[in-house]
């Protein structure tokens, strides 16, 4: 928290508006609204109940397929599954570790060769890096289809002087606890289209007809976000450049020290754009660097200093295993080799120098260790 949190929750008390809805939802859509340059946003209960919102709009039902980047926490993919639609997962590339622009023309020329486009292809900007949103953006028009832009982890990033999350006909960000700004739970669905983000708030306060008494016309949900919760997300929004500042000085600590150890590869920042750094993440070549992903975890997790994997790819996962995968290219699935080769340092926009001190000295301690290790059996 920033501390200034409480001026609005307080004005949500005193004014007694404790509902979902009220002043400070309105002022915060029209903040986001306002910050990612979009005409209209919607305040929700998460972003995964953001990109469920954007699938409906889309009308994206049974038996629909949804093309979506593979490699991403499975929040991308469940509303897909909500919607009785078929995921078909598209792998990574290596200048953003998000989705493959070439994987996905293939993807595209099979399914209109099939004569069963996708309804949606979900794009996600991982780690708070943009995906190559305008080569995708060029195939998805070729065929007609919409994007829907999961930024979840990407609020405040830019493409090409434009925000993160702005390019699809949706765009999606969460403010759960773990992300650059957070509600404790909540979500924004951003669009230029005000008629669908008009049905967007119809469909989230459980699809209640004008009427005098309550009635009913099609299904809906309760998705909308709390007036208090609003709050605080008005207060992390008026320090969201400072966070962003602050994960980008982090992310370059960890490079200075760290990234002339053989074997460790910092996830690249793509010309053109700025990465909000979310999370600061590496590959370590476990040949060259003669430690692993696993060891290093396991060092940090005995200081109790919590590091955790890159997301592993959906079509890896138990639950999708039935569903159709396109990989980079015939003979390279990036996201695999991402997941077998990444790892993501603790980024907390508050860590201190010694924090980060603490976690550089640990990580260089379990490389030396190693070599000597490796130097004794040598010798
Ligand atoms: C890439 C991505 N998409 C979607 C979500 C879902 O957001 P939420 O947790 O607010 O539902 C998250 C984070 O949780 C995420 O990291």
């Amino acid at each position: 928290m920033s501390g200034k949190e409480h001026k609005y929750i307080n004005e949500a008390f005193e004014t007694n508006w404790i509902a979902p809805l009220g002043p400070n939802v309105d002022a915060f859509e029209k903040e986001i609204a306002d910050y990612v340059g979009v005409s209209e946003a919607v305040a929700v209960s998460s972003g995964t109940s953001a990109i469920h919102l954007a699938l409906l709009l889309l009308n994206v039902g049974k038996g629909d397929k949804v093309f979506c980047s593979s490699l991403t926490f499975i929040a991308s993919a469940n509303p897909i599954i909500y919607q009785g639609a078929e995921p078909v997962f598209i792998d990574s590339e290596p200048e953003t570790w998000n989705m493959s622009p070439q994987a996905l023309e293939r993807a595209f020329k099979e399914a209109f060769k099939e004569g069963n486009l996708p309804k949606a292809v979900i794009v996600v900007n991982l780690y708070g890096q943009s995906a190559k949103i305008e080569e995708i953006a060029i195939i998805c028009n070729q065929y007609g289809v919409p994007i829907i832009e999961d930024a979840a982890e990407s609020l405040g990033a830019v493409y090409k002087g434009k925000a993160s999350g702005t390019f699809g006909e949706y765009g999606i960000f969460s403010f759960n606890g773990n992300k650059i700004i957070t509600t404790s739970g909540g979500g924004m669905l951003v669009s230029n289209n005000r008629e669908a983000l008009q049905r967007a708030r119809f469909l989230a306060t459980q699809a209640r007809d004008a009427a005098p008494h309550y009635q009913h016309s099609r299904v809906g949900y309760n998705y909308r976000l709390s007036n208090i919760l609003a709050g605080v997300g008005r207060a992390q929004l008026e320090v969201l450049d400072d966070r962003i500042a602050a994960r980008r000085a982090i992310f370059q600590r960890y490079f200075d020290e760290l990234s002339s150890l053989p074997g460790f590869t910092f996830m690249p920042e793509l010309t053109d754009t700025l990465s909000n750094r979310w999370l600061t993440a590496l590959t370590i070549n476990q040949y060259e660097a003669g430690t692993s992903v696993t060891e290093i975890l396991n060092t940090l997790n005995e200081e109790n200093i919590e590091a955790r994997p890159v997301w592993k790819p959906l079509h890896l996962q138990p639950i999708f295993e039935d569903m159709s995968y396109y990989s980079h290219s015939e003979d390279e699935s990036v996201s695999e080799i991402l997941f077998n080769s990444g790892l993501c340092l603790p980024s907390g926009s508050n860590m201190t120098e010694e924090d980060i001190e603490t976690v550089i000295h640990h990580i260089k301690q379990t490389v030396i260790k190693r070599k000597d290790r490796a130097d004794m059996f040598r010798t």
